[in-house]
This record gives C-alpha cells, structure tokens and sequence, in this order.
C-alpha cells in the first residue's frame, strides 16, 4: 500500500502539490524583504506578476478559440473566450489594490523600475496580437454564412452560434478597455495625468489608446439597429423621443 503523503510527482518539494505548481520557484520570483525599496514592493510586484499570469491564460484560451472558430466549432469557442474574459476581470480588479500606494511611496519603488514599462507587457501586447486574428476567423465565418453584421444581428436566433461569439468578442474588447480605463485613472492618481512614464511615454498616451477597439463593427451596428427601430417606430407613428 503507498503512503499517500508521500510525494511520487519528480521535482523539487516537500509534497506533490509543491512539486506540480513549482511553489519554492513562483515564491522565489518576488524581491527579498531586504531588497525593498518600500514595503508596498511586494504588493506591486504580486499584483504585476499574477497579472502577467492571468493575461497568460487568458490569451491561451483565446488561441484555441481562435482555432475553433477557424474550424466552425463555435460553442467550444464561445465557452474558452467567455473563460478568457473571466481571467481577464482580475488583472481589471487587481489595479484597483496599487490604487492604495500612495504617490510618494510609489516614486520610491519607480526609482527601481530602469525603464520598465507595461508598454513591453508580455502578456498584453500578446492579447493585442490575438484580437485581430480573433476577429479574422469570425469574419471568415461570416463570410462563409454569407451574411453581414447587420443581418447576422437581424437573423439572432437563426444563427445563434455565430451571433454568440460576436457578443463575447464585444466582451473582450469590452474588458481590454475596462482594463485601459482603470489601468489610466490609476496612472492619473499614482503619477498624474501630465508627466512622461519610465519609457518616456506621456501619460497622455494611455487617453489616447482607450480610443481603440477590435471590433468596431460589432459596436457601431447597435447604432445601426437603433436607426432602424426609430424608422420604424416613425412610420407607425409611435415614435419614442
Ligand atoms: C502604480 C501602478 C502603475 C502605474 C503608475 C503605471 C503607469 C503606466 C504608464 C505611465 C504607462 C505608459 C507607458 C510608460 O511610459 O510606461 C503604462 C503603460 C502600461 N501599463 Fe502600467 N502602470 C501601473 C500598473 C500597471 C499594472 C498592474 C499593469 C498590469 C499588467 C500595467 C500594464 C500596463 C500596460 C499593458 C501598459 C500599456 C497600455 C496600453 O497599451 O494601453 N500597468 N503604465
């Protein structure tokens, strides 16, 4: 009979829980108490390295629902990119604990930084790679269908598939704005809104990148819809102001 305590995984650790999730290297991967710079330093580095590993997951699972779409399999799809936008709320929430350093002790551990930026986030500029090539599949799928927005957004319950993964693209690229929204507000507390960063990027970049989405069809067509419902409320007569 074995002795279930006993680890039987190889690698180092005391047990297999240690030895699966490499626990002695995840832990060693933070600064050193008396390496500190403020002891707000390891909320900041935690707070950056768990982010880089959920961004991580998360663009994992939005390859492989890529690929699903590529192959029409749009419900394994649709269930790995909501799992994706899951992941994605945390590095959201996470921004919102640096939000209690405060901006002198947060000019120490920037004294610290080199030129360290989140521009050069692994992570987030492998999300901005993914969302076109996520949207590439799709349009080839509707191409396929041979519809367009507008009347796969019409014909809904027809083609439910689809339209569901159009709605959880509209979600991720709801979550990489919230992510940039947050991601501003707490520059603009920490650093403020009108200085240049440690890559000698303004501040003022980051208000300009919100302007972005991947899918601007996929928003603009509500416009669309709502012009249509006007016309026609117009034309019975039961227009709403
Ligand atoms: C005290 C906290 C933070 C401050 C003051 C801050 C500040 C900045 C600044 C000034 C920039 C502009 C580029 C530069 O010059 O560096 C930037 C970019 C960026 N930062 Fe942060 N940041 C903070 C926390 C975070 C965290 C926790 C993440 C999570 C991964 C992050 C991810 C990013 C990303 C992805 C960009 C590029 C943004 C884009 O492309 O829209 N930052 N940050």
């Amino acid at each position: 009979m074995h002795d279930l305590r006993q680890p039987i995984l190889p690698g180092k650790g005391a047990s297999d829980y240690e030895r699966y999730l490499r626990t002695d290297e995840l832990l060693a991967l933070q600064k050193l108490p008396e390496e500190f710079l403020h002891k707000d330093e390891l909320t900041f580095q935690v707070v950056h390295q768990a982010s880089e590993l959920l961004l991580k997951g998360a663009v994992w699972e939005l390859e492989r629902a890529s690929q699903h779409i590529a192959e029409g399999d749009l419900l394994n799809a649709t269930r790995l990119i909501r799992r994706a936008n899951q992941m994605l709320g945390y590095p959201i929430s996470m921004l919102h604990i640096l939000e209690t350093i405060t901006p002198y002790d947060y000019h120490l551990i920037r004294a610290g930084l080199g030129h360290g930026s989140g521009l050069d986030s692994p992570g987030f500029v492998a999300l901005l790679h993914i969302g076109p090539r996520l949207g590439e599949a799709f349009y080839a799928q509707l191409q396929k269908a041979g519809l367009t927005i507008q009347e796969l957004y019409r014909r809904h319950v027809e083609f439910f598939g689809l339209h569901d993964v159009a709605e959880r693209l509209l979600d991720f690229d709801e979550r990489i704005h919230l992510f940039r929204f947050h991601h501003l507000k707490l520059a603009q507390r920490i650093i403020g809104g009108g200085v240049i960063g440690t890559m000698g990027t303004p501040v003022e970049v980051l208000h300009q990148r919100m302007e972005h989405l991947f899918y601007k069809e996929l928003w603009d067509v509500r416009n669309q819809i709502t012009e249509k419902a006007n016309e026609m409320a117009q034309k019975s007569g039961t227009a709403q102001e």
